[in-house]
């Protein structure tokens, strides 16, 4: 684990993306980036996010969100075609939200994969 620490005059904050197996298993974790969805962020850090249509219709790449639902954008362009629960986010689309990067703190979002 690696432990970052912010000085006073730090706003920018730190955020980790925990994803996790059906089982709970940790499967990897890498920093947040701005602008990017979960799976284009997974990609970058050479772990393949099962996804398919990446249009928000198939649920394959669908998560639940285990930890920091209130910093997450479940749809960077768009909302999703098909339904999803609160707690739930399609990584094909889902982002941080950009105030998430700007409050200075340590959040870690931990997705489960649904599949
Ligand atoms: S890849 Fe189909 S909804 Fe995300």
């Amino acid at each position: 684990m690696t432990y970052i620490y912010l000085t006073e005059n730090t706003h920018k904050a730190w955020i980790q993306i925990v994803i996790e197996d059906t089982e709970w298993n940790i499967l990897k974790e890498f920093p947040a980036t701005e602008n990017q969805s979960f799976a284009q962020m997974a990609e970058d850090h050479d772990f393949e996010m099962p996804v398919s249509c990446c249009s928000w219709a198939c649920f394959v790449c669908a998560c639940k969100v285990k930890e920091w639902l209130e910093h997450i954008d479940i749809a960077k362009l768009s909302v999703p075609l098909v339904d999803v629960d609160e707690d739930q986010v399609l990584a094909c689309i889902g982002w941080v939200k950009p105030s998430a990067f700007s409050d200075g703190l340590f959040h870690k979002i931990v997705l489960q994969k649904l599949m």
